[in-house]
């Protein structure tokens, strides 16, 4: 939070030269100081920033305990390997965002188990070159590319109305592709940029596949790579960041936060669909889009970040498990359900906001199913 507000009214520099007796002289030889301060600062403001101070460092202590590869390791001894060694062949699968880190990861966990995996990338060539890498190393040839900018209404639309020709149904969709866009830009359609792919993109997407989704109840699931940087963020209707100063790091932790009060939403709207609907984070872990968005973090916590398969361990387990064993519209970390809010951060209550939230989004684009 700036301090700009914080006004300094009066600053008083009070030099005594004391008059007096010759020992008073002699004791007061150094001449005295009086610094008066008075800082005037509403109420509500000091509340607020207090209220953010303490969100962001319990949850910097709390990540670094819990989000870092030793806590992976940490948290690993408690994981049950048979959970992992189910077999999905026939299942088709949806990754967003796979041609790196950790959706490069997930697809590739779920062809290994011999899923069918569409990969949706925006770039051709970096699409083509994890299709085949995924392929080969997996030796699953039922892993297929398709071409989709996130950031795009009209080419969500249009990969959809493509994909849904298809007539399958798709058993996994993962939303994983994501940015953190530190300075503010705006798409081509005139929405800021971290908005655009990770809550309009990853909305519109999971609305156009309901449909694909119901064919494989009662066993869809929608699994959604959210953050732990959410912990930092309410939920806010500012969902473009307009009217403030921009900061991509909130910009981003408050996209994620609407992930995760999404996916409440989703679980309770279509409950009688048969589509479980989880949110996770992956803790942190190196992957490009970490060392190019945030440069020091990735260097200061260099050899103590997680792999990108650290990362989407739990997105794979999130997939495999029965869905008995899984809570709709639940937050997962390292293979267990936690908590979506911090001790005392104030963050419960705005998840009110929801349904206005998923109003505005509905406005931006034709998503109705
Ligand atoms: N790594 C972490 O510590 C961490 C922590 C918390 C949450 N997450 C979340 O994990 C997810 C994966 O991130 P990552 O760390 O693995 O980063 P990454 O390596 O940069 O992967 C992000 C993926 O999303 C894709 N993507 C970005 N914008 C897109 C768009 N407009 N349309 C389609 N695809 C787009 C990227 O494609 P290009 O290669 O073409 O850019 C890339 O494939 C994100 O949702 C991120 O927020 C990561």
């Amino acid at each position: 939070m700036s301090l700009k507000n914080w006004r300094f009214q009066t600053v008083l520099w009070n030099t005594k030269n004391l008059g007096g007796s010759v020992k008073n002289r002699m004791q007061s030889a150094t001449p005295t100081i009086t610094l008066r301060l008075n800082v005037r600062i509403s109420v509500g403001l000091l509340a607020m920033f207090l209220l953010k101070a303490w969100r962001s460092t319990a949850f910097g202590v709390y990540g670094y305990l819990n989000f870092t590869k030793s806590g992976f390791l940490g948290h690993s001894k408690n994981f049950n390997p048979e959970d992992m060694s189910t077999r999905i062949d026939g299942k088709n699968c949806i990754v967003t965002g796979a041609n790196s880190g950790i959706g490069y990861a997930t697809a590739h966990g779920l062809a290994s188990r011999g899923a069918t995996v569409y990969i949706v990338c925006r770039n051709k060539e970096r699409g083509e070159a994890a299709l085949s890498e995924i392929q080969s190393t997996t030796g699953n040839q039922n892993v297929h590319l398709e071409i989709c900018d996130l950031s795009s209404v009209n080419d969500i639309q249009s990969f959809s109305s493509r994909f849904k020709a298809k007539e399958i149904p798709i058993h996994v969709l993962v939303n994983n592709a994501g940015l953190l866009e530190n300075s503010r830009v705006t798409t081509s359609e005139g929405y800021e940029l971290n908005f655009a792919v990770n809550v309009l993109g990853t909305y519109g997407i999971t609305e156009l596949m309901l449909p694909l989704l119901e064919k494989s109840q009662p066993d869809a699931r929608v699994i959604t790579v959210s953050s732990g940087g959410m912990y930092t963020a309410p939920l806010t209707t500012d969902l473009q960041f307009k009217g403030e100063k921009f900061d991509g790091v909130e910009q981003y932790a408050r996209n994620k936060r609407v992930q995760v009060a999404l996916t409440e939403k989703w679980a309770e709207k279509y409950s009688n669909k048969g589509i479980g609907f989880y949110t996770m984070h992956p803790g942190w872990a190196e992957t490009p889009g970490v060392t190019k968005s945030l440069p020091s973090f990735s260097k200061s916590l260099e050899g103590k970040l997680r792999t990108s398969e650290e990362g989407a361990d739990t997105v794979i387990w999130l997939a495999l498990q029965p869905k008995e064993k899984l809570v709709s519209g639940g937050f997962y970390f390292d293979r267990a359900e936690v908590p979506k809010h911090l001790a005392f951060a104030a963050t419960k209550s705005s998840h009110d906001a929801i349904d206005s939230i998923v109003a505005t989004l509905d406005s931006f684009g034709n998503f109705s199913i």
